[in-house]
């Protein structure tokens, strides 16, 4: 008879050879201490962010006010984001604009939770979760970003392994399961980026969708929709905004995580499959939705918006798809798409956003306008996010 081989074994070893090998591959990434650290930033990159002159900032500089920047060869001058940090507190006192430099929530501003949605694999949630908590971070929000996809590529962008740097838990399963649940603030991480704090994910995740039946069926748990919101609640004074990058299925958490939500963002790749798809993915929603509202769940958000992604303008086709989305959706589909480029899937292989790469690896145009992209996509979220605090045109 043939030998037949265990398939739990082996696929089993598999896991434990890759994640050995991922485990080495991360360590030459990242040496020594394999984490990850941000860059600095050129003062031209700093006065962009700061919306002021290069000469301004050097003026700073010379005359003592603010932190000094590293001078590299050249004479060129180089931030870091903690830097970028100071200046902005330092300029927002002089300025009679209450909120240029530090654009975050007011007094009686309400926390905005944005989730990235949408059941395609692939469609660019954890690519559009991550450029968009990041650049908010870079512009000087407080910004906590949560992985809630039991696949955990948000995380594995910010330098975790999920299996090997979470063994004893820390997603946010820890803090929404039924028996024992712990603080949000034990689950949250500082990250590399000054002004991002993660919550990162893990298989342990799927926990939730297999023990919420159960919950609801021995009534130990009233609702499951509410655990994500009132998690939320508990760390609301820290942030201005939550990020949220769902897993490509509409399970408890992505629901719990809707229910959570002011504002959410469907990412979409302009081709007939996924617009096909999509259509079974709102369908879904909206009726699952309707049902979390008969049991009194929050339906109302500040906006939901489409952002097409992978976008090739110069594709026939894929420009008839976003036609055909403009003119049934309307507003509701941003202006700017993100617009495919090997600068994002080369920064991508070494678990890098473009946000984090150095301008210099790549081809200038290439760089600029996946870049030009990003910031518009960004650009036009931050309006909204401006506009739900009341603030028409900020940004
Ligand atoms: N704008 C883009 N240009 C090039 N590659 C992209 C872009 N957006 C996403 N990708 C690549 O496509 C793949 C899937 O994107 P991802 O954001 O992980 O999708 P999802 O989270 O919806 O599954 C990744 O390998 C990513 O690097
Ligand atoms: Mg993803």
């Amino acid at each position: 008879m043939r030998r037949q081989e265990r398939i739990d074994v082996l696929v089993g070893e598999h896991a434990a050879r890759l994640s050995e090998r991922l485990q080495q591959h991360r360590e030459q990434l990242f040496p020594p201490d394999a984490s990850k650290e941000l860059r600095k930033f050129t003062s031209g990159e700093v006065a962009d962010l700061l919306g002021v002159k290069d000469a301004y900032l050097r003026k700073l500089h010379l005359d003592g006010r603010g932190p000094s920047p590293e001078t590299r060869a050249g004479g060129r001058r180089y931030y870091s984001l903690e830097d970028v940090q100071a200046l902005r507190v330092l300029l927002e006192k002089g300025t009679k604009t209450p909120g240029t430099y530090i654009p975050g929530r007011r007094a009686g501003d309400h926390l905005q939770v944005i989730t990235v949605i949408n059941f395609k694999g692939g469609s660019g949630k954890t690519t559009t979760a991550a450029h968009l908590a990041q650049k908010l971070a870079l512009d000087g929000y407080r910004v906590l970003a949560i992985d809630l996809d039991p696949q955990a590529s948000f995380s594995a962008l910010h330098g975790f392994q999920p299996e090997f740097d979470l063994i004893d838990g820390g997603t946010l399963y820890d803090a929404i399961r039924y028996d024992d649940p712990v603080p949000l603030a034990d689950v949250i991480r500082k990250s590399y980026f000054p002004g991002l704090d993660i919550i990162p994910g893990n298989l342990d995740l799927m926990e939730f969708e297999h023990e919420t039946p159960r919950a609801l069926a021995e009534r130990s748990a009233q609702f499951f929709f509410t655990r994500v919101g009132d998690k939320l609640a508990e760390v609301q004074d820290d942030y201005d905004v939550v990020v949220i990058d769902c897993p490509p299925q509409l399970g408890f958490l992505t629901m719990s995580a809707l229910s959570a939500a002011t504002a959410v963002l469907v990412t979409v790749h302009p081709q007939m499959l996924d617009v096909m798809s999509m259509c079974q993915f709102l369908l879904m929603t909206s009726n699952l939705l309707g049902v979390v509202a008969e049991a009194g769940g929050n339906m109302s958000y500040d906006w939901l918006r489409y952002v097409v992604t992978r976008y090739e303008p110069g594709d026939g086709p894929q420009n008839q798809m976003v036609s055909f989305m403009r003119s049934m959706f309307g507003e509701h589909v941003l202006n700017h798409p993100v617009l495919k480029s090997t600068a994002i899937s080369d920064a991508g292989i070494t678990k890098q956003t473009l946000y984090e790469v150095e301008r210099t690896q790549f081809t200038r145009s290439t760089y600029e306008r996946a870049m030009e992209s990003l910031n518009a996509v960004n650009g036009e979220i931050e309006a909204l996010i401006q506009t739900a605090w009341g603030r028409k045109g900020a940004v």
